[in-house]
């Protein structure tokens, strides 16, 4: 088939990405970039962070109009697409319209898993995905509000370092023994709940939320461990739930997200899937989804590369970054590293001491974690990526430079 078209729906971070691999690889052909938002692409992390912290001047622009003009993109906004026909390929927008496609990308995303206990509220209950959700909590984390977090995710946990800055009082509950659980060794769980704590954050493990109602102008809360909480706005983040309604009406392989393979191909030959919506296929294994900023971005090069015809990027290990209470923690690699060692001193007096963490499985350096020492990370990076023996007495003496280790 020629390839004169290619659409992709969805003006997130992996679309956005991937029209620039287009384009920077070569590809001349007619571009359309559909998306349900009324912005243009921007970037997400900093809506926890600094949108909420300094809102006059955070920056969150991916491709602005004049760049995207400079792409030929064709881009419609405000209008979603409501179902894909891969037979006669062909998508139909909100509004009715039609377009057709050679090659289609669904970079969809994924919205906030919702809580009908807490929705049942109406009013002062909020969730964060997009820059709307993240203007909104800016009127809402004002001096002395009672703010309580249903989540110690990294949505819970960034917020609540925002919103402590802001003056609230913060309370959060995580349901599980730790908080981000889902991305992150117990080790950095128990150092952040200690630093939250530190800051007056109350962090509450292993409880949840049994009932929700309003008393008066006030929201009470009744607990698990059979506490009670009053709060003057809720905000949760209890994790995402993936954008797939559009795959599984067109009859792709869905098994929560959609299914992909190394190409980022989904079942159908000419429909590609990456970021939040996409699960790769893995073997005898589960299919992985990856949440993060840079996944979202590679994923989008490799199916860009590969609807042109062309090697795949060097394959990496994944990595991602959280900012908390002025803390910048960086992670690479395999998150259920069988143990951890400090590199370091885990106990600095303050917010800014600098540590690192190494992950090891069968005597091997599968995983890092910096903290508070971004450029330490190119070397943790490394360890990972060779696949480094683990050696105790070099690797975590701080007299020895890893980079010289490596
Ligand atoms: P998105 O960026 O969500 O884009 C999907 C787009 O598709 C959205 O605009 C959506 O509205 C649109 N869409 C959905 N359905 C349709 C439809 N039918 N038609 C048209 N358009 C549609 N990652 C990190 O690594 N580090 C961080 O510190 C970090 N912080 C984060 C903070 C917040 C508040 C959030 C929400 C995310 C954060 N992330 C972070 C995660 C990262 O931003 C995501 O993994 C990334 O945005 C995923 O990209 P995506 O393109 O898959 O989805
Ligand atoms: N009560 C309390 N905690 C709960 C409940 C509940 N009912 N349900 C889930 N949780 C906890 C989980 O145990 C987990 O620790 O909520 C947390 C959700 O954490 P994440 O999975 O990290 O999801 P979230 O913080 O919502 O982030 C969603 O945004 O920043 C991005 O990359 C991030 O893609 C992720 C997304």
């Amino acid at each position: 088939m020629s390839l004169s078209h290619i659409v992709i729906i969805g003006a997130g971070q992996a679309g956005a990405n991937a029209i620039l691999e287009l384009r920077a690889h070569g590809y001349e052909g007619n571009l359309t970039l559909i998306g349900d938002e009324p912005h243009l692409p921007y970037e997400r992390p900093p809506l926890s962070k600094e949108v909420i912290l300094t809102p006059g001047s955070a920056r969150v622009e991916i491709l602005s109009a004049e760049k995207l003009e400079a792409l030929k993109v064709t881009v419609i906004t405000g209008n979603g697409a409501e179902r894909i026909d891969p037979e006669a390929h062909l998508i139909e927008l909100e509004n009715g319209e039609t377009i057709g496609y050679d090659k289609l990308l669904i970079a969809t995303g994924g919205a906030p898993r919702r809580l009908p206990m807490l929705d049942r509220l109406e009013k002062q209950v909020y969730t964060l995905r997009n820059l709307e959700d993240a203007r909104k909590l800016v009127t809402v984390f004002t001096a002395e509000k009672r703010i309580v977090l249903v989540g110690g995710g990294v949505i819970g946990l960034e917020l609540a370092s925002s919103a402590s800055a802001k003056g609230c009082r913060v309370t959060v509950l995580e349901q599980e023994s730790m908080v981000m659980k889902r991305c992150a060794p117990a080790a950095l769980g128990e150092y952040l709940v200690g630093r939250h704590r530190a800051q007056g954050i109350d962090i509450r493990l292993a409880t949840g939320v049994t009932r929700a109602e309003w008393q008066g102008e006030e929201i009470h809360l009744s607990l698990q461990d059979d506490q009670t909480l009053v709060a003057d706005a809720v905000v949760y983040g209890i994790g995402i739930v993936p954008n797939v309604q559009l795959a599984t009406t067109a009859g792709l392989e869905v098994d929560g997200a959609i299914l992909i393979d190394k190409h980022c191909q989904s079942s159908h030959p000419d429909i590609y899937a990456a970021g939040d919506v996409a699960a790769r296929r893995n073997g005898a294994d589960r299919p992985r989804r990856i949440e993060t900023w840079e996944n979202a971005n590679n994923q989008a090069a490799i199916f860009a590369r590969h609807v042109l015809a062309l090697e795949p990027p060097a394959a990496r290990a994944p990595w991602f970054w959280t900012d908390q209470l002025g803390i910048n923690v960086q992670f690479v690699g395999d998150m259920a590293a069988a143990q951890w060692h400090v590199r370091g001193d885990m106990a600095g007096p303050d917010t800014n001491s600098a540590f690192s963490l190494l992950g090891v499985s069968d005597g091997t350096v599968v995983a890092g974690i910096t903290v508070n020492q971004p450029r330490e990370m190119r070397n943790l990076k490394k360890m990972v990526d060779n696949r480094v023996c683990f050696q105790p007495e070099t690797h975590l003496d701080t007299s020895r430079d890893l980079r010289k280790i490596v």
